[in-house]
């Protein structure tokens, strides 16, 4: 099959390399310019930010703060980030954080150069005319939006999660530094950890997935697989961390070029009604869905499960499929994800419109296997029986 591939964010990986922050910014931006640091108030209290504020102003940097970042990014947050980006004439925004603060970094990035509100864009009504130079330091390893050009906001008045996606949204510098991601609390790196391996899923197996997007979606999902548990038990474990953030950025170069799918439209669907945590909603639907998707492809599925390390190659594919599902549902347990019934949120009369709105989200289409609005329902009440 045809298919291309663009990239142009600069990646910078290494133990420590944040602390080169203002170097790499004095080669795009002169001292005395202004910058807009877009952080979530869990990152603003860590030890690790006030350093890196300090370089900024070390080097004549003016900066404007914004820290209003929720974890499901909304929309009237991005505008107000908008705004303050106008008012303080700012020359590029960085992101210091997990997905939402890149997220909300991009449209704030876009919306202070080329107006309007998130719901335009993901609607097709306007055009992405300007963004902002956009620099990325993740302090977690899942969400791969360092090297994304989408950005999944939240419209606040009707809870729909929407994807804002443009080349112009890539960021023009990636630093990652594995020490940043020490502090993250075991349940945040099992939550976002999981939702790299579905990066990794999802990029390598759609229907738009390349040689491309397998070749780094399959190389992450085996750092990934193995490396989470000792990255949750031991937040410290610096071998783990590094392979973690490895193995997110691989999957954001997987599914940043293709397109995520079923999983991330219902656990989108959840998330937009109930603030459920992006990594955890994925991670809840995860098993689910590729049951339903091994059904239809067992030999695609045979091979992710020896990929995975959850099947050898010794066994038959109907014998590897089975051990990929047990494999994966034994793996998010032990990781401490907690199931769909178990969220106190989520309630069964919900069902119906959450299939609406998994099935209006556009990464549906993409998904290896057809899905109808149905079979959506299907798997949110298979899901909830799950004990
Ligand atoms: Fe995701």
């Amino acid at each position: 099959m045809d298919f291309s591939y663009r990239m142009q964010t600069q990646i910078e990986f290494g133990d420590g390399r944040a602390a080169k922050l203002a170097d790499d910014l004095s080669l795009l931006f002169k001292p005395g310019e202004s910058l807009m640091v877009v952080t979530d108030p869990g990152v603003l209290q860590t030890g690790m930010f006030e350093p890196l504020l300090q370089m900024l102003h070390k080097a004549r940097y003016q900066v404007a703060l914004f820290s209003d970042v929720k974890p499901n990014p909304r929309d009237e947050d991005c505008l107000r980030g908008a705004a303050l980006m106008r008012e303080q004439n700012v020359s590029a925004v960085v992101a210091v954080g997990g997905g939402s603060a890149m997220d909300t970094a991009k449209t704030i990035a876009l919306l202070g150069r080329s107006g309007g509100v998130p719901r335009e864009y993901a609607d097709g009504e306007r055009l992405y005319e300007e963004v902002a130079p956009i620099i990325c330091l993740p302090t977690t390893a899942g969400t791969g939006s360092e090297v994304t050009r989408s950005a999944v906001i939240t419209e606040h008045a009707t809870h729909r999660k929407m994807t804002l996606k443009h080349e112009r949204l890539r960021p023009t510098l990636a630093i990652l530094d594995p020490l940043l991601t020490r502090s993250v609390p075991p349940s945040v790196t099992a939550a976002t950890g999981v939702d790299a391996l579905v990066h990794a899923i999802e990029g390598a197996t759609c229907r738009l997935s390349t040689p491309l997007s397998r070749a780094f979606g399959e190389q992450a999902m085996q750092l990934i697989v193995p490396s989470l548990r000792r990255a949750v038990a031991c937040g410290e474990d610096l071998d783990a961390r590094r392979a973690m953030l490895e193995g997110s950025l691989l999957a954001g170069l997987s599914f940043g070029s293709t397109d995520v799918a079923a999983v991330h439209c219902l656990a989108e669907a959840l998330g937009g009604l109930y603030d459920t945590p992006h990594g955890v909603a994925n991670a809840v639907f995860l098993p689910s869905v590729l049951h339903f998707n091994a059904e239809a492809y067992p030999v695609l599925h045979a091979r992710l499960a020896r990929v995975m390390n959850f099947a050898s190659t010794a066994d038959s594919d109907q014998l590897a499929v089975a051990k990929l599902l047990d494999g994966i549902r034994a793996w998010t347990a032990e990781l401490g994800i907690p199931k769909l019934r178990d969220l106190a949120s989520v309630r069964v009369e919900d069902f119906e419109h959450l299939a609406d709105l998994a099935f209006q989200n556009g990464s549906t289409k993409s998904n290896v296997r057809p899905v109808t609005r149905e079979d959506y329902q299907t798997l949110l009440d298979e899901t909830y029986q799950w004990t």
